[in-house]
């Protein structure tokens, strides 16, 4: 252990796992099947308000292989929960359409479907409400937004300073409801035994999972174990466990079978959480020279009648630019539809696209250069807290942008550049996304043949999670990387936080290095004396990560946008997406580019086409399928680029990280926009970029 070996972070290791991934060996969580396993296949309601008067069980239960057939009047009876949304098939209430509102467990797959869709559910409808407007008598203030921040800040008097700037920008900007769509779509199988319950399930944090279910199912949290090695995507959508999850719990309890529970993607659009639309108006107050006098950010945004959530859509305006008078709200409507949910930086997303597209308007009317319109509003310190910023390297992304995409020289007359049919411009914006850090557990095992085992519930949803961890430890350890096998997804291992929040590496990563740490003392303290079993030390972050408010912490970044709108048609073309971003010491080059250009590939989807479109009469989002909600697919993305610039941060974690899951996605939308009306002379104020809002 003494001598020396290359550091392992910073290299561009393969995803340890990959081999298992190419051959089929790594197991999702519908591919566990229990023997005599059950299928379970839920049924949504089709009015929006209401309740269930009847369904009839009867009928249901004389179709082919049906075993079960579940709702209000015959569920077992679960504990109340902190969300409602999981108190599934407890009350006879219809809240929104595609709830569930009954079960069918059956012997195969199409046996559950085709009982599921003959059931007869009989409702008492109600009016609907379901459109989201900013002067909707239904607003109010919330107490607070995701996860804990005060809804309103005012600071000085920003009406006046408004007033009295000598130049304005007062626009209002709108985003739409936008659905997660990983591509492996939400899943759990089920198993009791005895009072103990297995659940092999797809999510962000199984140790999460493990506390919810056992809570509603009144049990301790050491009976349930939730199992979930590889999981293919979450952005949000499985960060905290969903109906399904209780329901296949639930089915396996009734029937006395494993259950599995497969949740379309057709049935995501309603039960598995989405982005809340929202309306944002932005007032900036500005000198001639384009320094801030005055912000304020309006956010309006919905949630369900079941649960508040309030999306923290301008709290990155809190952070982002100087400014003495300022204002930032957040205002919500209980409305009959689904509770919308974290999606890929939730808050930060929508917000910077208005405040992003709203300096570019300002650059215009002040006739500077936006680049050069931002860094003159660099604050010195945090203008909310006034907490020095522990690193803040906006500006070196902006300036390595503007040489790498070619910036210098740029005409800023709209409308000018021709090419063939196509109308070219170029745009840019900022990114930001707070450096987060929760307590998790981990241990560490010198094995016999020298080599270790690091034990975590982390969750690698296809970040690289399992690698960085690996590398992480292998420099902690002081070995290499291939001596080092790291577990993880499986809430029996040393209770971990959510991959979610870009908070994993950093979480996790200081987790294995305490357990890490403490196992190389303990083996110098042996000396070279290794009993059979080897030696194990564990470590819990709780205490480190209490009350360490000195700095305010964020990553940046900076986005370029080439874009082509064709005259005739008024298509819109990514022509070139270029991101620099600051985010700390990167753990490993190769999978944190595969999260930046990700990022910026659903930003851009976000800027063109992402859309969930109410059907006020329904009162359903309308599109939902791959056919009518459309993402982003490699032909939109010619040439995607991300860049990072060194940044050593001492006041972060062991590591010297930032999280990098969700940064790529903020700002990308506006550059695209800033780009489109560099191109074309048109603001598009309303997302997403469609071509009819062209011509
Ligand atoms: Mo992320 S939306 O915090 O999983």
């Amino acid at each position: 252990m003494t001598t020396t070996v290359p550091s392992s972070v910073g290299s561009a290791l393969d995803r340890v796992e990959s081999p298992d991934k190419v051959t089929g060996h790594a197991r999702y969580a519908f591919e566990h099947s229990p023997r005599d396993v059950a299928y379970a296949v839920p049924v949504q309601a089709t009015i929006a308000r209401g309740e269930v008067r009847t369904v009839d069980v009867d009928a249901v239960l004389k179709c082919p292989g049906v075993i079960a057939a579940i709702w209000y009047a015959n569920a077992p009876k679960l504990a109340p929960a902190d969300n409602p949304e999981l108190s599934v098939l407890q009350s006879p209430r219809v809240s929104y359409r595609g709830q569930y509102v009954a079960l069918v467990v059956a012997e195969t797959l199409q046996d559950a479907r085709e009982a599921a869709r003959t059931m007869k559910v009989e409702y008492a409808t109600e009016q609907h409400d379901v459109e989201l407007r900013a002067d909707h008598p239904g607003m109010y203030r919330p107490n607070r937004v995701n996860p804990n921040f005060p809804a309103d800040v005012e600071q000085g008097d920003p009406d006046a300073a408004l007033a009295g700037a000598p130049v304005v920008v007062d626009a209002t900007y709108t985003t739409p409801a936008e659905h997660q769509n990983p591509m492996e779509p939400h899943a759990t199988v089920a198993e009791w035994d005895g009072d103990g319950l297995t659940l092999h399930d797809s999510n962000q944090g199984s140790s999460v999972v493990r506390d919810t279910v056992a809570s509603l199912f009144g049990m301790p949290p050491a009976n349930v174990r939730v199992i979930s090695p590889h999981v293919g995507g979450g952005f949000g959508s499985k960060g905290t466990p969903h109906p399904h999850v209780i329901l296949a719990a639930l089915a396996a309890k009734q029937t006395g079978r494993p259950v599995k529970l497969a949740v379309t993607r057709q049935q995501m659009f309603a039960v598995t959480g989405y982005r809340t639309p929202t309306i944002q108006r932005v007032r900036l107050g500005a000198d001639a020279d384009g320094r801030l006098r005055a912000i304020v950010h309006e956010a309006f945004e919905q949630s369900s009648t079941l649960r508040e959530f309030a999306e923290q859509t301008t709290t990155p305006t809190r952070m982002m630019y100087a400014a003495p008078d300022r204002r930032t709200t957040h205002r919500l409507v209980r409305l009959d539809v689904p509770t919308p949910s974290w999606m890929r930086a939730p808050g930060e997303t929508p917000g910077m696209f208005a405040l992003e597209s709203a300096m570019d308007e300002l650059a215009i009317a002040c006739e500077l250069d936006p680049v050069e319109l931002r860094i003159r509003n660099e604050p010195d310190a945090d203008p909310e807290s006034g907490l020095p910023f522990s690193s803040r390297n906006l500006v070196a992304c902006l300036r390595d942008g503007v040489r790498r995409f070619g910036w210098t020289d740029r005409d800023p007359t709209p409308g000018v550049r021709r090419r063939g049919r196509w109308l070219v411009g170029t745009g840019v914006a900022s990114s930001t996304y707070p450096a987060y850090r929760s307590p998790s557990q981990a241990s560490a095992r010198a094995e016999q043949d020298g080599r270790f085992t690091v034990r975590i519930a982390a969750s690698d949803i296809g970040t690289g999670a399992r690698t960085v961890l690996t590398q992480i430890a292998a420099d902690a350890l002081r070995t290499s990387a291939d001596r080092v096998q790291v577990e993880i997804g499986d809430s029996s291992l040393p209770t971990a936080s959510l991959a979610g929040g870009s908070m994993g590496t950093a979480s996790w990563g200081t987790a294995v290095v305490r357990a890490c740490e403490a196992l190389v003392d303990e083996l110098d303290r042996r000396g070279g004396d290794l009993p059979a079993g080897g030696v194990e030390a564990s470590a819990d972050t709780t205490e480190e990560i209490k009350g360490r408010q000195r700095f305010a912490r964020h990553a940046f970044g900076a986005q370029f946008a080439e874009v082509g709108v064709d005259t005739d048609t008024g298509e819109t073309r990514m022509l070139r997406l270029l991101g620099v971003f600051a985010a700390g010491r990167i753990v490993n080059p190769k999978t944190a580019r595969s999260q930046f250009i990700g990022g910026m590939t659903m930003g851009l989807s976000m800027a063109l086409l992402e859309e969930s479109v109410m059907d006020r009469e329904f009162g359903d989002y309308l599109n939902h399928d791959f056919a009518q909600y459309h993402i982003a697919t490699c032909a939109d993305v010619p040439d995607i680029e991300a860049f990072w610039v060194e940044e050593e941060d001492p006041h972060l974690n062991p590591m010297g990280s930032k999280g990098i899951g969700e940064i790529g996605i903020v700002g990308t939308a506006a550059a695209v926009a800033n780009a489109v009306h560099h191109a074309t002379g048109v603001r598009i104020r309303d997302l997403p970029i469609r071509l009819d809002k062209l011509v």
